[in-house]
């Protein structure tokens, strides 16, 4: 059973559909239309009810096409379904390449927050095919940069400098096409890796997954304090990692020039380095402590040494600053 998101589908589903004739599957297809609001209650429901319809059972396979709403959503479904039935992912968005589709966190949204009913649902296998990426529009290229920026800091100066060098001329962002998918393809391939490792070390995020949130700590209370939707969560991961890094170079902890030369490359892709004008600094800090990750008072922040090198820090309000 092929969940596919609804642009997913309108621009690839010849090719899907082909090569799973191809590998002699018995197939059937439903769609997700685009849209964070898919990743609901009443989208789940749909699901089983297209689960029941076709008959799935746990010998059968559901796979998720899409970016990071359908991977979720169908991945909850088949995790809830029968009590789980296997998942094989195809991330469709280069956020979900790098990111979404690997790990097992699978979640809907509920009227009183994001992600908050949800169940750790390993995929069997993720297929990525970076050649997708070349209908997926600039915005959304962006928001998933803005996470291989954020494995780039954390975890390998070397892909850090990669995205600056490729993207460095002149910075139109676009999905790459030809030259670039080669690099693209490294890079997709290297921060698979890193949330692989990261992931198989760490599979419930009781410690070292922590460092995957660098800049979200900052961003997810960003995104809490503009109203959803206000503001992209790439964008607000984006003005998180600076946020993030003024604050280690002002505490001496992070390497001088850190966070300019993060915004630089961020730059590239158009991703904002600033809080957007009249955003309500003690909003964002009040709502980084209300979280649910939060522990006795104190947050863990993700910290810079330097490009390539984070460590995680407990903070509690009063530490925090903005300029
Ligand atoms: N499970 C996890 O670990 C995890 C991690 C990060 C984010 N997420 C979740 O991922 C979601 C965001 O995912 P996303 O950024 O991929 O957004 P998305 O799934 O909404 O996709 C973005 C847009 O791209 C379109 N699209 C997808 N593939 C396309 C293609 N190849 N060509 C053209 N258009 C295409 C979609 O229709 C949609 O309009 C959020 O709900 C977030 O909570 C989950
Ligand atoms: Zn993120």
């Amino acid at each position: 059973m092929v969940v596919a998101d609804e642009n997913a589908a309108k621009f690839h589903f010849r090719k899907l559909y082909n090569s799973l004739d191809a590998g002699g599957f018995v197939h059937t297809f439903c769609t997700v239309p685009a849209g964070e609001e898919s990743k609901s209650l009443e989208g789940l429901a749909r699901l089983w009810d297209e689960f029941h319809k076709a008959k799935i059972t746990r010998s059968d396979l559901v796979v998720a096409f899409g970016g990071g709403v359908t991977g979720d959503l169908a991945g909850f479904a088949a995790a809830t379904w029968l009590r789980g039935v296997p998942i094989v992912q195809i991330p469709t968005t280069l956020l979900a390449m790098v990111d979404s589709s690997i790990g097992g966190k699978t979640a809907i949204d509920l009227p009183f927050g994001k992600n908050l009913a949800g169940a750790f649902h390993q995929p069997e296998m993720v297929v990525i095919d970076p050649d997708l990426l070349g209908t997926l529009p600039r915005k959304h290229f962006a928001e998933g940069m803005a996470e291989v920026i954020k494995y780039g800091c954390v975890f390998d100066g070397g892909l850090f400098g990669m995205v600056g060098k490729v993207w460095g001329d002149g910075g139109s962002g676009d999905p790459p096409h030809d030259d670039r998918l080669e690099s693209l393809s490294y890079i997709i391939r290297r921060c698979a890796q890193i949330k692989t490792d990261v992931v198989g070390r760490d599979e419930f995020d009781r410690g070292e997954r922590m460092l995957l949130n660098f800049g979200h700590t900052f961003g997810h209370a960003l995104e809490k304090a503009a109203g959803y939707g206000n503001i992209s969560h790439g964008e607000a991961v984006a003005i998180g990692m600076i946020a993030a890094a003024r604050l280690g170079e002002g505490w001496g902890m992070t390497e001088t020039g850190t966070a300019d030369r993060i915004a630089g490359v961020l730059k590239q892709f158009a991703l904002p380095a600033e809080f957007p004008d009249g955003t309500d600094k003690n909003a964002v800090r009040a709502a980084m402590f209300s979280d649910k990750k939060i522990l006795s008072g104190k947050i863990n922040l993700v910290l810079l040494e330097k490009i390539g090198a984070a460590r995680i820090v407990p903070a509690d309000m009063n530490m925090i600053e903005f300029e």
